[in-house]
């Protein structure tokens, strides 16, 4: 057990511990060596607040707060090595968001007639299964992520009827489906919370996190995402409730076994329906380990006050497993879990521990210390450094998901430049580092064009609920509407919802109605024009997708970076003992000397972005190379 007289050297046995070291070390930018000089492994927790005098404010709390936080752990065996291998391992799962991939029947909004009008498309780019954001009955208030009745489709998505065909449809083609499962928390409209507020003594009455206070001022201090206190009040049961969204999506209360009950008829009600597996959204935080106030040094370090007492709680682990053994079974399952470091993510996904078989990390997406919303530019070597720290380390032990997009962030393309010129090299770039990785493989909708960020022109153009609040608490807070607006622009997570762009014609081909939300610049970005074209970046995904679907090294194999300190460049191999591949990745915008590794003998280019190569490799030059055995 760690305790304040506990010395620095003792943590390194410690998962938790050692994942937020690794982290701090990782900001500071100090090197992890610091720890092993003698004086810092000997130093007694106790004597840290000494130390950082001024520097970290309540540095006593923080301490406390984080040996509370590393006891969790306690005694926990380490996961063994596994090297199963299993459908969800090799496949290129592609995301949809449902409202904007292609509307059925043009009403302006996305649906399942619509998806199932372009399965054809999405088997010949070679995906082997689709994740479709929520598509349950929903008042929308975060586009579906504020379930209503998880048994029930959403109406402008269509009907139970056209899922099944969807399945049926999937499943004729060889292909998968996994819907996105929300359950930390529901909608305020959902039967269960309308009867906890009316009946706190009924069935209900205990679904959500409760509390009562004197007067005006919330349980704790924790912050919403979606901005402002995660408390409301509700005048008749003269209670608060959690949301660690917004207030139309209060948390539910897992201690509560009838909600463990019902989560798991839910999973049941869609298996038996054939659907193959779950996206679990923000599924680390459904085990809340106290509702103590949050530390507001650690809050201010990580943007959002509390989150230690629900990023990693008490009884995730036991959750899960208890998901996965009531209902998941072999279902597979990719869980969002923001915030977790690469031991917690062992303990998570191992396969001995029956958990959940693989998780969204999102640490590469942004440089350190940086957040969607601040005005940098991305550089591609910390994609780098995430990339081998997965590759090399947490895959030995479990299996990694490997992705740039999603719904909830600006496109990748625009992150790293934003110069026209270089914009396919870059988009064929990121295809090589995704199909050439070990891991499963996610798209978003839209990825295989090489769609960039929509040129927003005001507030009234977005839609996304935390863009909006943000805008509003931004103003609220003094700041000009200018201000507010390049913010919010820089970090929407509205880039990545406008409609998918079909073709050149009005409304991108998506629907023949005016879409929900604007459609982004009429560009080649369509999938008609791209369809005719050989070097597009849709036939890279396809060609990088059919490679690796032919070549088990590039799912299984052993993954070995070659000199991987060199700045700018990315190599590596990639070899299953049958076969070798070489992956060689200028990372930045000027022509660099092309590393030479040695001893290899012939190699067949076999994928590059750039028609012709030279003896310097090109801006965001990527190839792909296999080479020939011994
Ligand atoms: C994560 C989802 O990806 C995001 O879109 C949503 O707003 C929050 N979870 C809340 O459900």
């Amino acid at each position: 057990m760690i305790t304040r007289d506990s010395r620095v050297k003792d943590l390194m046995e410690n998962p938790i511990a050692r994942d937020v070291i690794g982290r701090l070390v990782q900001y500071a930018g100090v090197s992890e060596s610091l720890i092993l000089n003698p004086v810092v492994k000997n130093l007694k927790l106790s004597a840290i607040p000494k130390f950082a005098g001024k520097s970290i404010r309540d540095a006593d709390g923080v301490i406390d707060t984080m040996i509370d936080l590393f006891n969790q752990e306690e005694g926990t065996k380490p996961v063994s090595p596994s090297d199963n291998k299993a459908w969800w391992k090799e496949a290129v799962i592609y995301q949809i968001y449902p409202r904007s991939f292609m509307d059925g029947n043009n009403d302006g909004v996305g649906d399942i007639p619509g998806i199932i009008q372009k399965l054809d498309y999405l088997h010949d780019l070679g995906v082997s299964a689709l994740w479709l954001s929520p598509i349950f009955d929903s008042p929308n208030d975060d586009n579906g992520y504020d379930v209503r009745d998880y048994r029930a489709i959403m109406e402008e998505f269509g009907t139970m009827a056209d899922v099944e065909t969807l399945i049926t449809e999937l499943h004729n083609r060889g292909m998968r489906l996994i819907l996105d499962l929300v359950v930390n928390h529901t909608s305020d409209e959902h039967e269960w919370f309308v009867d906890s507020v009316q009946n706190p003594d009924g069935k209900h009455g205990d679904y959500y996190i409760w509390r009562r206070t004197n007067g005006n001022t919330p349980p704790n201090n924790w912050n919403s995402f979606f901005s402002g206190p995660a408390w409301e009040k509700v005048d008749e049961r003269d209670e608060w409730y959690l949301h660690l969204f917004s207030k139309k999506q209060p948390d539910l209360n897992w201690e509560n076994e009838d909600v463990r009950d019902d989560v798991c008829a839910i999973i049941d009600f869609w298996r038996n329906k054939g659907v193959d597996g779950f996206r679990l959204d923000v599924i680390n935080y459904i085990s809340k380990t106290s509702l103590s106030d949050g530390n507001e040094t650690l809050g201010g370090l990580l943007g959002f006050t509390g989150i230690e007492h629900y990023f990693y709680g008490k009884h995730l682990h036991e959750y899960l497993h208890e998901m996965r053994t009531r209902s998941f079974k072999d279902m597979f399952t990719v869980g969002e879990t923001p915030g977790t470091g690469p031991e917690m993510n062992k303990l998570l996904t191992a396969d001995g521990r029956e958990e959940l078989n693989t998780l969204f990390n999102f640490d590469h997406l942004e440089n350190l210390g940086k957040s969607r919303f601040d005005d940098y530019r991305y550089n591609l070597n910390h994609l780098k450094s995430c990339f081998i720290g997965y590759e090399s380390d947490y895959a030995n032990y479990a299996w990694p998901s490997v992705f740039v997009e999603n719904h909830d962030n600006p496109r990748m393309v625009s992150k790293i430049d934003t110069r026209e010129e270089y914009r396919d090299a870059i988009a064929k770039l990121l295809a090589v580092l995704l199909l050439t990785a070990r891991g499963t493989v996610f798209l978003y909708q839209g990825q295989e064009l090489g769609a960039v960020n929509v040129p927003f022109h005001d507030i009234s153009e977005l839609r996304d609920i935390e863009s909006v609040n943000r805008y509003d608490a931004m103003l609220s807070g003094g700041a000009s509407e200018a201000e507010a607006w390049k913010t919010v622009l820089r970090g929407t997570r509205d880039h990545a919802r406008t409609p998918m762009q079909w073709s050149a014609g009005k409304f991108g081909g998506f629907s023949e109605h005016a879409p929900w939300i604007r459609v982004g610049d009429k560009d080649e970005c369509n999938v008609d024009s791209q369809q005719q074209d050989e070097n597009s970046v849709l036939s890279a995904y396809r060609a990088l997708i059919l490679l690796r679907k032919e070549h088990a090294a590039l799912v299984y194999g052993a993954f070995t970076p070659f000199e991987p300190k060199k700045q700018d460049v990315f190599c590596y191999f990639r070899d299953d003992g049958d076969e070798r591949f070489y992956i060689e990745v200028n990372l930045c915008s000027r022509t660099i000397h092309r590393p030479k590794p040695h001893g290899e003998t012939e190699m067949e280019l076999v994928f590059s972005n750039y028609l012709a190569q030279d003896d310097a490799m090109q801006p965001y030059e990527a190839n792909v190379y296999r080479v020939q055995k011994r």
